[in-house]
This record gives C-alpha cells, structure tokens and sequence, in this order.
C-alpha cells in the first residue's frame, strides 16, 4: 500500500458541518466528550505560543476502551466540534488507516510510519490550518513492545513502534498546529511510551442503563421520523426495564437490537410502526445471552476507571 493510501479521509471542516450530528448521536457518560473537546483546543492554542520545553505536550490524546463505543465516532467528529473556537472557524480532519502501514518485509513498516507521520501529513496541513489527524486502531502500530517480542518479527514492529514514539517527538514542537486522537481498544498491550506522551488517555467505558435508555429511545426516535408508530415506544416507561436487561451490551450493539427486533417477525419487517415493548425485550435478551451475559465486568472495568 503506497503512503497516501493509509490516508482515508482529509477535509476542512467548519462548525456547521455534518459531522457534528454524529457526535451528537454519541451517548457517554460524564465529562469525556468535554476532556476531549478542551484537551484538543488547549493544544492548538497554548503550542503554538509556548515552547514544548515548558509544556510538554505532545499534541496527542488516546481514546480507549471497549469494541462499540463511540471511540472512532467521536475522534472523526472532533474537528468539527472544535471548529467554532479556533481563528478562522475551519479545522483540518485528516484520517489514518495505521494498518496499511504495516509490511511484512524488513523494516518497510518502520520507514512508512515516519515518512507519513513526519512529513507527509505535516505537508497536507502546510497551510497552518489547526489539524486534528485521526490514528484509528493505533494499537497495529504501537502494541507493546514487551506483548510484540513473541510475535513473528518482533524487530520490525519494535522499530514500527519506535518510528511513531519518534514521529511523535519530532512533530510536537515543530508542528503545534497538528493534533493527533488515538483510539484503541486495547488497553494493556498498548505501549507505555506511546500513553506517556498523551495529554490525555480517555477511558471510553461501555454504556450503563442510563445511556442504553437514551440510545434506544434515540435510535426509536429517529426511526419515528419514517415510521411515526414508533414514537410511543421511544417514550414508553417500560424503556428503562429494557434498559437494565440491556446492560452489557456496547452502544453500536444496542442501536443495532432495535433492527434486530424489527426483523424478528414479518408484520413489523412490513411496518416497524407495530413493533412492541415484548419484540425489543426478546431482541435484548438474545443479544446479551450472545455476549456472557455477566454485566459485572462491566461495572468493574468502568469502576477502575
Ligand atoms: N456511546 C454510544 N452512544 C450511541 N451510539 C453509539 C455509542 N457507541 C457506539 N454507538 C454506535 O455505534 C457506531 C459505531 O461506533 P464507533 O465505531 O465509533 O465505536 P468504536 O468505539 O470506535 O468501536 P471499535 O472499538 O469497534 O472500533 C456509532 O456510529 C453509533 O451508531
Ligand atoms: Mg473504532
């Protein structure tokens, strides 16, 4: 894959864009969408006027935490959230496909890492304009070196791993006008190095009962646009029973039991406005039975967060 391939997306974005109604769609708990927010904007506005000597910081924030929860969602939509704030209200969104980077053959990896990191992307945001550089799945880059020894060519991904630490070095001063978002879903096999230069590591935890109810209602609601029966059972009571039994489940996996409790039964295949209380229960059950149906890892991962 050539370098300008891992590149999936590059745009300027302004404030009205319609990337802000994904983000929006996004349901987290707390402050997380906020730290994201003022994290990045602190680091395109303090970089650029205080040198790294005294800030240290790298211009990097890692989002992590389990499959299905809006990490990648809210890294894409970053730009625009923060386009209002910035002088000129535009903000570059550059997207990395980190798994093209990746070559088998000796030391390649290492190279197109540095290449695309150090001068590549710094070139498609010559002009100066704030950039928010999205690494998504940046753990095919930067595992472990300790987890990557027992991998089949461990150099290699050593040096891949050293080619981002170094990247990310070399950037931070020169080009404070870049911002990069890591996601991950790995949280133990992704290097220390890598989460020491982050301003911030975000834990983005799995939704608890209060944002299963929303991403379902919300999910119902925007069906009711089409399909205006629906709109009672976004509103129903009975909804945060069904959010309860939900518990376990990953935002993307309860959005998508909606449709999976549509498509149980012909009638409300033909007309989702008569799906009922009882067709999204079942749909519920059967998904949480298909995860280990044991929500106290779930409460214990966000607990330790
Ligand atoms: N917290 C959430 N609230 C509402 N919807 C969500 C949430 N998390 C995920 N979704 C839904 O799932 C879709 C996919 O989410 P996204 O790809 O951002 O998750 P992710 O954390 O990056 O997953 P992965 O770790 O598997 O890459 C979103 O577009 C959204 O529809
Ligand atoms: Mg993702």
């Amino acid at each position: 894959m050539k370098i300008h391939e891992c590149v999936l997306a590059e745009e300027v974005v302004g404030a009205d864009s319609a990337e802000r109604g994904l983000w929006e769609a996004i349901i987290v708990s707390g402050d997380i969408k906020e730290r994201l927010r003022n994290q990045a904007l602190l680091s395109l506005t303090v970089r650029p006027v205080v040198s790294f000597a005294v800030t240290a910081l790298h211009g990097l924030c890692t989002l992590y935490g389990p499959p299905g929860t809006g990490k990648t969602t809210l890294a894409r939509g970053l730009a625009a959230q923060i386009a209002a704030y910035v002088a000129g209200g535009k903000v570059r969104r550059i997207e990395i496909d980190p798994h093209g980077l990746m070559s088998p053959e000796h030391g390649v990896s290492q190279q197109r890492v540095s290449e695309l990191l150090t001068e590549y992307v710094p070139a498609l945001a010559s002009d100066g304009i704030p950039t928010v550089v999205v690494l998504d799945e940046v753990e095919s880059m930067a595992v472990a070196r300790s987890a990557a020894s027992l991998a089949a060519n461990p150099a290699d991904v050593h040096r891949a791993t050293d080619a981002v630490l170094t990247a990310l070095d070399f950037n931070a001063d020169r080009y404070p006008h870049l911002f990069f978002v890591a996601t991950s879903n790995f949280t133990t096999a992704l290097d220390e190095a890598f989460l020491s230069r982050s301003d911030a590591a975000i834990f983005v935890p799995l939704p608890q009962a209060t944002a299963l109810r929303e991403i379902l209602a919300s999910t119902l609601l925007s069906l009711a646009g089409t399909y205006p029966g629906l709109r009672a059972l976004a509103e129903a009571p009975g909804l945060d029973g069904l959010a309860q039994a939900a518990m376990g489940l990953d935002g993307r996996r309860t959005r998508k039991v909606v449709f999976e409790a549509l498509a149980q039964r012909l009638d409300t295949v033909l007309d989702p406005s008569v799906l009922t209380e009882q067709d999204l229960s079942a749909a519920i059950r059967n998904a949480v039975s298909g995860t280990d149906g044991d929500t106290t890892h779930v409460e214990a991962a966000n607990a330790a967060h």
